[in-house]
This record gives structure tokens, C-alpha cells and sequence, in this order.
């Protein structure tokens, strides 16, 4: 339903966009992942009419628009990076006052300012400055006040930055029952756990670019890699010397050592193991378990980057 196509922005010493090529389908969540710095607010602020692209078309249901189109406009519903609140309000004022912006009558907006308190569990706190709030807290409602005027397309940059697990336990039910209702929605994070679990099409943007983009089972089948080994080691075995054991392969595979797993992946890395497997034993470690799983998104990032997006 919206189809972004060569969108280029560049700053005076920085090139933030190039030729972003990206397409939302309708009733779906398309998640855009990437790491500080990759533009992501860029194309956020351009879709939303903040900013101004330098280069691209964006077509709304087939048809090229201006983001200064007024039903367009109406349509979008837009939860920024930072807290855009009232500080010195409630939670209750805010709501009604973002209300008033988009022209609800006043029944109405008070009508979803209680469902989308009572949704983002935060109803009995209703009347209490948003000051006094925790960060999860502000997160939550500045997610509600995107949303009073019911937009049919979402778009939330990074919303569970830095919170508790309860606040971002509440935030993705949010999302859930957003998505159950139809809602087209873009999500921004940096959070590979998110982009998998939450979104139906995953985009990868580095440094401006996209870098790929599909659901997670097209972006393994574009990596050609399906799977990867976890090899568990034995605590005392550590420090390992991964450059040791991966001197051979590393042209083909790529590892990665956290706690006592070592991950390898890349293509033909079952065939590969027994060899592996010698060259880890030669050195006298000792390992636990061997695990061969289907490769996740972090895989796959690492695969298309060259590098980890760790959070
Ligand atoms: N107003 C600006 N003037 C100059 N450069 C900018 C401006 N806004 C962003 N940039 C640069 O453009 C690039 C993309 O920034 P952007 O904020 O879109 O990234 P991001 O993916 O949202 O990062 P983060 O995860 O940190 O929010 C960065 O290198 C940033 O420094
Ligand atoms: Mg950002």
C-alpha cells in the first residue's frame, strides 16, 4: 500500500538515504532494521512530512503523493524517537490535547484516550503528571498519542529503547492487537529479537542503503545459508582462541563466540562440521553439545553486513 522507490536524502556532509527502495503491504509490519546511524529516522521524518527527501517517489495505494496530501496526512499515525509529551500534564491531558490536533470531537477523543490507556496499562495512572512517570512508562503513552485518531498506517521509531521488560511486554500486546486490527505498520529498531518475532517482512538498512529485505524465510533463502552450528563448550575451556580454529574457514564461514556458544554459519556448514570438529578437537577442547539450527536473523544480518548488530 505504500511503495517507497530510489528515496535519496542527504545532509550537507553526510549522505543519510540512498536509493531506499522499500514497499509496505497492506495489514502487514514491515520491520526496519538497523544499527545507530542508519537512517532510519531519516525516512521516518521524510514519510511522515517532517523532512524533506532530495530524491525518490513514495506512492500511497498505487498512486504517487505528496506527503503534505491532506487525507495522506489523516492516514498516518506517527510514534517518534523521542518523547513528544507534555511534561507537565497528565496522561490523560495529553491524550485529549493530541485529540483536539487531530479534530476529534470531544466524546470521542475521550472515548479512546480510555481505551488506549486501559490497552497500554496505564489507566489508574491516568491523572498523574507524565513527569512522574518512568521512561516505559512515557514510552507508552507516546506511543497512545500517535494513535487517538485511529491511522490505518503506523510508523514507530525504536518505541522500547531502553525499557523495563513489563513496559515492552505491554508494547508488543499493543502491537499485536494493532496488527490483529488490520493496521499497516513500519517499525524502526535495532533490535534483531524484535524484527524477527514482531514483523512479518524484515528490511535491512545499513549505512543508507537497503540492504535486503522479504519475510524471514525469503531472507534465508537469499543467503543461501539454512543453517548454523552452535557448539557448547565447557566453561573452563574459555578463553577460546577463535582465530586458531577458524584460520582455515574463515573465507567460508563466519563464527561468533558468546559465553561458552560458539556459532558458526555460512553455506555447507553441516558437510563442514566433522573437519571442524577434528581441528577443534586437536587443539583439546572440550565440548559440551552440538546444536545445528535453522539461521535466525542475526545470521543473516551478519551474513549481509559483514558485521554483528548487537544490542
Ligand atoms: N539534521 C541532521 N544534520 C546532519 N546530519 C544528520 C542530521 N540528522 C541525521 N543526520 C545523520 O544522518 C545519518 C542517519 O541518521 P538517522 O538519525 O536517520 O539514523 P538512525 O538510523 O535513526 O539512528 P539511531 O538508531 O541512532 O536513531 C547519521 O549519520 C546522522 O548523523
Ligand atoms: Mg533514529
Amino acid at each position: 500500500m505504500l511503495s517507497i522507490s530510489a528515496l535519496s536524502k542527504s545532509y550537507p556532509n553526510h549522505a543519510a538515504l540512498k536509493q531506499i527502495d522499500l514497499h509496505l503491504q497492506e495489514g502487514k509490519m514491515l520491520g526496519l532494521l538497523g544499527p545507530n546511524g542508519a537512517g532510519k529516522t531519516t525516512l521516518i521524518n521524510i514519510l511522515s512530512g517532517l523532512s524533506k527527501r532530495d530524491a525518490g517517489t513514495i506512492s500511497w495505494f498505487n498512486k504517487e503523493i505528496a506527503t503534505t496530501d491532506s487525507r495522506y496526512k489523516q492516514s498516518i499515525g506517527v510514534v517518534p524517537q523521542e518523547i513528544s509529551l507534555y511534561q507537565d500534564l497528565s496522561a490523560y491531558q495529553n491524550l485529549l490535547f493530541w485529540g483536539s490536533l487531530y479534530g476529534l470531537k470531544k466524546s470521542v477523543s475521550k472515548e479512546k484516550t480510555d481505551r488506549i490507556l486501559q490497552d497500554l496499562g496505564l489507566y489508574d495512572r491516568r491523572h498523574d503528571l507524565v513527569k512522574t512517570y518512568s521512561g516505559g512508562m512515557k514510552r507508552r503513552i507516546n506511543i497512545g498519542a500517535a494513535l487517538l485518531h485511529d491511522p490505518s498506517l503506523i510508523f514507530m521509531d525504536e518505541p522500547t529503547v531502553g525499557i523495563d521488560p513489563q513496559s515492552r511486554n505491554l508494547i508488543y500486546n499493543y502491537i499485536e492487537k494493532l496488527k490483529t486490527s488490520g493496521k499497516t505498520i513500519l517499525y524502526t529498531t535495532h533490535y534483531l529479537e524484535e524484527a524477527e518475532n514482531l514483523c512479518d517482512r524484515i528490511a535491512i538498512l545499513d549505512n543508507g542503503k537497503i540492504i535486503v529485505q522479504g519475510t524471514l524465510d525469503e531472507l534465508r533463502t537469499i543467503s543461501k545459508i539454512q543453517e548454523s552450528v552452535e557448539i557448547l563448550l565447557y566453561a573452563t575451556e574459555l578463553p577460546v582462541d577463535i582465530a586458531a580454529i577458524s584460520a582455515e574457514y574463515q573465507h567460508r564461514f563466519s563464527f561468533y563466540l558468546k559465553d561458552h556458544a560458539l556459532t558458526i554459519s555460512g553455506s555447507g556448514i553441516a558437510e563442514a562440521l566433522p573437519d571442524l570438529l577434528s581441528t577443534m578437537i586437536n587443539q583439546s577442547l572440550k565440548i559440551k553439545k552440538i546444536e545445528i539450527k535453522k539461521i535466525n536473523l542475526e545470521n543473516i544480518f551478519l551474513q549481509f553486513t559483514g558485521y554483528q548488530l548487537r544490542d
